[in-house]
C-alpha cells in the first residue's frame, strides 16, 4: 500500500489549532497543531494509488497516490474533524530510499480558520525529513509562508496512519 503521506513524514490532521498569533507590524505568525489521519484500506480509503510504477524499481519510482485525508484536533479517530489534507504524492526517487513529492492543500472546515487553506510542497521519506514547506494560502492565510514539523504517531492497525503536525505560518 502506498502511504504517500504516511511515512513518518506524513501529512494529515488538526485540532488544537491553537494558536498563538503574535501581531507584528503587519505579519502574524500562527502556530497550528493538528493530526492527519490517513486510511489506505477500502472501503472508505482516504488515499489511493492511481498510477503504479511501470519500472521494476524497488521503491516504486513513478507511482502516484492521491489523498483526501482527515485533519483532526487529536490523534484519536473520534477527535474533532477540522479539515482535509488533499493532494497528490508521486514517488520520485530512483534510489532505494523512497521519497515522495507531496503537493497538497490543508483545507480547514471548522474553527477559527474555517474556509481558509494552506498550500504545502514537500519531500517526504520513510526515514526522516520531517520538515515541510508552506508556500501559500487563502482566506486568513493569504500570502502565507512557513513550515511544518511532522511526527509519525501511529501506523496501526495496518493501513491507518496518523501524523502530528506543528505548523508555523506567517501571513
Ligand atoms: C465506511 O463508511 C461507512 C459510512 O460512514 C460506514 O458505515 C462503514 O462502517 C465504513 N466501513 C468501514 C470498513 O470502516
Ligand atoms: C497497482 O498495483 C496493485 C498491486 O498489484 C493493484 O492492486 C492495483 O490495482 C494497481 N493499481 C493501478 C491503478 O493499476
Ligand atoms: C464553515 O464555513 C462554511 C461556509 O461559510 C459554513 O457553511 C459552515 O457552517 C462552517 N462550519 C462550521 C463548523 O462553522
Amino acid at each position: 500500500m502506498a502511504y504517500y503521506w504516511s511515512f513518518q513524514a506524513s501529512l494529515l490532521f488538526l485540532l488544537f489549532f491553537v494558536a498563538t498569533s503574535q501581531a507584528q507590524a503587519r505579519d502574524f505568525t500562527t502556530h497550528l497543531h493538528f493530526f492527519v489521519h490517513e486510511n489506505d484500506n477500502s472501503p472508505n480509503a482516504t488515499a489511493i494509488t492511481v498510477v503504479n510504477s511501470t519500472t521494476s524499481n524497488p521503491g516504486g519510482f513513478g507511482s502516484i497516490g492521491v489523498f483526501d485525508d482527515e485533519l483532526r484536533e487529536g490523534s484519536t479517530a473520534d477527535s474533532k474533524l477540522i479539515g482535509r489534507a488533499q493532494g497528490i504524492a508521486p514517488e520520485v526517487s530512483l534510489s532505494s530510499q523512497m521519497a515522495w513529492l507531496g503537493l497538497l492543500n490543508f483545507v480547514f472546515t471548522d474553527g477559527e480558520y474555517n474556509g481558509s487553506s494552506l498550500a504545502v510542497v514537500c519531500r517526504a521519506t520513510l526515514e526522516g525529513a520531517t520538515e515541510r514547506s508552506i508556500v501559500g494560502g487563502t482566506g486568513k492565510f493569504r500570502m502565507a509562508r512557513g513550515y511544518a514539523i511532522t511526527t509519525f504517531v501511529s501506523g496501526a492497525p495496518a493501513g491507518h496512519f496518523i501524523v502530528e503536525y506543528n505548523a508555523y505560518v506567517a501571513h
